[in-house]
């Protein structure tokens, strides 16, 4: 069952039925400011930090779901709703949710009175506008009183959930015509505040939650809006909210439109608010007064627009299948840079509060983002760079606000120091700046650097941390967080201990070998460009060491093994009793160039689709564990078919879409891109019940109960991998160091397909023709009419930063013919 259609023209998701399969939810905000929003109006808002600058409050794992966030209430002769359905939930005549990118406009209707609820942030500004136009369709006058809702977040949201000792009395508030300003102080100075206005008079208010709601009431049924009178309470403690009351006069066919602001300000650095101090109202009024018109909104809207369709305009596809376009014009990119701006932090499924920049997930975050924002990708590597160890090894994870390394979490996941290779390698090939290597920034502790010396850090990282078998050690885990190898115990029945000791936790992954031969030749070709070919000959006899160590130690009969475990036994072997293939070392391998001339690539991607392949995508592993090993880790503490236990963890199935074009075979890359992209899924969203325009994290594995059911949308590697399989591998499109190679690996029976493409500051339309129907293999290429030497478009490496890679003033022409 469908509860809406793309709207592939206005770039929107349209939601028909506010009774989503769960709530479905967008991103407002592109910079600083922050807001979810789900289909029926729930949702909070941040500012940068959802941890620490939390403006409005939410509760996670809540009944009814999803309960909280920017409500209007319609009351008129002593009944009431809700034009966004919910939370009072009263049947309405129509509804309707557009999720844009960047904006949500939700519409309802009950007796005769419409209302348009448009909810966006401005790109440059912390503030969110609620833009409310209600319309009398009636024919009659109506009399009608709205009411605002917003609940403040005392805003350190782990604190405002557990202290309430202290919080429950910190909460102050003032009221200044239609203004109300939430004042309450963080500890100890006050140097930020948020307000909430109207652009109209009012004829009431409420600040306090109680008096607003009512002490055993809901959002369902605040006692106010049950009365239709305002109270004008002043919140002093408790917890403090901002609601107006409009009274509205509506002719029949009349419509009128209010402007809401819910502004976020931080007081001048050097203006030292005293304790219980005032707070800086002429800044909240000027910015106020930038969006208090329709025109004006209308302005700000529309930069918005043009915002989003520049950045999306990089990557431009016809295919003849609409559902692939969607996913790569719009949606895909969209959650990409949602994914990139907030990391794991904030979504429906991360509460906001435990998680900062993820290492290894910002490096591939960055993979989706590089061709939009290539000057935020650079800042992104020096920032992560800079929590890199001088030994290699990396913090995990780092505070968005600080920048500083994670101490609680540490380091110890040895895969880390090799994505920041991935990220760079990608950096420099989409935007051919490869002054970025030469770029200063320290180790954590202080010691000088380029980020050359990183890169090298974080190949010998691998290299100096090899175990019994040449493989590499594996630490506390590598990019399968739940496969804790080095646990172990001394004396059964005692409690598991975890290891990082190097000479101590013996446990080698294989998965990073595959990432090590398949990264490690982005490594050479760095130093060889920049002259350092003594690095690059040693680094290349490492990767070819790492090879024979896999093809000797890293397989089974009919696929990669996983990794040898603390004791020396084999993970992801037919021998094991579960667990006997997992799908992140083939993928690796594959794409790494193992066992492709011997047949063993093909073998061990043959065993993937037998053993791994689902109706709804490729599980992780086969069979889950059942029961709980403590060898391994928190992997086998999931039930069966859940999460990394034999899930189809989604971020992983576009390695395997990648391997599958190594060998060229297109039908099954295309198979597996189909099963899992969300716009493929969107008639069977009540077995889904994720939003069927972005990525889950998680699919249920076939030995779950709820096969097919996703969970964890939005923030996930997933994103940027899908990305780059498809436009990259897929449709062949790729970036290279030496400029851009034309190399498709599609589905035999395509005839081709169009892609715009800008890239280092020129726009390449290209037309893929495959009169022959193969997967693979390009015939000629003729760029402006001339047919060039290989599928290489060469374009030489820049040795500096370019000011404005958006450029695209230059266009070629690029026919392709494959065959
Ligand atoms: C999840 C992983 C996640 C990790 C992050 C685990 O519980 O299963 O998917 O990466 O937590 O800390
Ligand atoms: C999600 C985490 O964010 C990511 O870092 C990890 O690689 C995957 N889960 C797999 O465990």
């Amino acid at each position: 069952m469908k509860y809406g259609y793309f709207d592939d023209r206005a770039r929107e998701y349209v939601i028909n039925n506010p009774e989503t399969p769960y709530p479905w939810i967008n991103y407002l905000g592109s910079k600083n400011y922050f807001c979810l929003l789900s289909n029926t109006a729930g949702g909070y808002s941040f500012y940068k930090d959802a941890r620490l600058l939390r403006i409005t409050r939410y509760r996670y794992n809540n009944v009814p779901i999803d309960a909280g966030g920017k409500y209007y209430y319609i009351y008129e002769d002593g009944e009431y709703w809700s034009p966004t359905w919910a939370p009072v939930k009263a049947k309405l005549d129509y509804y309707q949710c557009q999720h844009g990118l960047g904006y949500s406009v939700i519409t309802g209707e009950r007796k005769n009175i419409s209302t348009e609820i448009l909810y966006f942030v401005p790109v440059d500004d912390n503030c969110e506008i609620h833009r409310l136009k209600i319309k009398n369709n009636g024919s009659s006058v109506r009399k009608i009183k709205l009411f605002s809702f917003v609940e403040f977040c005392l805003w350190d949201a782990y604190d405002d959930m557990t202290n309430f000792q202290r919080n429950l009395s910190t909460g102050e508030v003032e009221v200044e015509g239609s203004t109300i300003f939430h004042k309450t102080e963080y500890r100890e100075r006050r140097n930020h505040f948020s307000f909430f206005t109207v652009n109209s008079n009012i004829s009431g208010f409420d600040t306090d939650r109680e008096s607003f709601i009512g002490l055993y009431n809901g959002f369902h049924e605040p006692q106010v809006v049950v009365s239709g009178r305002p109270g004008n309470s002043i919140a002093s403690g408790w917890s403090p909210i901002g609601s107006h009351c409009l009274e509205i006069v509506l002719q029949p066919g009349e419509e009128q439109s209010y402007i809401f602001i819910l502004g976020f300000m931080e007081n001048n650095p050097d203006n030292k608010w005293s304790s219980c101090g005032g707070i800086n109202k002429d800044k909240a009024y000027s910015m106020i007064r930038r969006y208090n018109s329709d025109i004006k909104v209308d302005n700000a809207l529309q930069q918005l627009k043009s915002y989003w369709d520049d950045l999306l305009s990089g990557f431009y596809l016809e295919s003849g299948d609409d559902r692939l376009d969607r996913m790569v014009n719009t949606w895909n990119q969209y959650q990409c840079m949602v994914t990139f701006n907030l990391a794991r932090s904030a979504s429906y499924f991360e509460s906001g509060i435990s998680r900062g920049i993820g290492f290894r997930d910002s490096n591939q975050d960055l993979l989706g983002v590089v061709h939009m924002v290539p000057e935020r990708a650079r800042e992104r590597l020096i920032d992560l760079a800079r929590t890199q160890f001088e030994d290699g090894s990396t913090y995990h994870q780092y505070q968005p606000l600080t920048k500083e390394g994670n101490n609680e979490i540490g380091s110890g996941f040895n895969d880390d120091p090799l994505w920041l290779i991935l990220g760079t390698a990608a950096y420099i090939k989409e935007t051919g700046d490869i002054s970025i290597l030469n770029e200063e920034v320290s180790f954590n502790n202080g010691k000088e650097a380029t980020l050359f010396d990183h890169l090298l850090a974080s190949f010998n990282h691998v290299v100096l941390n090899k175990g019994p078998h040449g493989l590499p050690l594996i630490g506390r885990a590598d990019w399968n967080d739940c496969l804790n190898l080095n646990c172990f115990s001394t004396d059964p029945g005692e409690s598991f201990q975890t290891t990082t000791n190097k000479d101590d936790g013996q446990a080698e992954s294989v998965l990073i070998a595959g990432m090590f031969v398949t990264i490690g030749p982005e490594f050479v070709k760095m130093c060889r460009f920049i002259g350092k070919d003594e690095i690059a000959d040693r680094a290349q006899s490492e990767i070819e060491d790492m090879k024979k160590a896999v093809m000797e130690h890293g397989r089974d009969k009919n696929w990669f093994l996983r990794a040898y475990d603390y004791y020396g036994n084999k993970v992801g072997s037919i021998d094991n009793n579960e667990g006997q293939i997992y799908i992140e070392p083939q993928g690796f391998c594959v794409m790494g160039g193992l066992g492709i001339e011997s047949g063993f690539a093909r073998k061990a991607l043959d065993s993937v689709k037998e053993r791994l392949d689902t109706e709804y995508g490729l599980v992780l592993l086969d069979p889950p564990y059942k029961q709980y090993y403590p060898e391994l880790g928190e992997i086998s503490s999931y039930p069966p078919g859940y999460k990394e236990n034999g899930g189809i963890f989604c971020h992983a199935n576009p390695w395997i879409m990648i391997a599958e074009t190594v060998l060229g075979r297109g039908n099954n890359a295309f198979e597996y891109y189909k099963k899992i992209a969300p716009a493929y899924l969107e008639e069977i969203s009540d077995i889904h019940r994720m939003e069927p325009y972005v990525y889950a994290q998680m699919i249920a594995g076939k030995d779950a109960v709820n096969h097919g059911e996703a969970k964890n949308s939005w923030l996930t590697g997933t994103a940027a991998w899908n990305y780059v399989a498809i436009t990259h591998y897929i449709l062949g499109i790729r970036p290279e160091y030496e400029g851009l190679k034309i190399d498709p690996c599609i589905p035999e029976e395509w005839s081709g397909f169009y892609v715009e493409k800008r890239f280092r500051g020129k726009v390449y339309k290209i037309h893929v023709n495959n009169p022959a129907k193969v997967s693979k293999g390009v015939k000629h290429i003729k760029v402006d009419g001339e047919i060039i030497e290989g599928n290489l478009i060469r374009i030489p490496l820049e040795n500096q930063a370019r000011e404005n890679v958006n450029d695209n003033t230059t266009q070629h022409i690029v026919e392709v013919i494959m065959g």
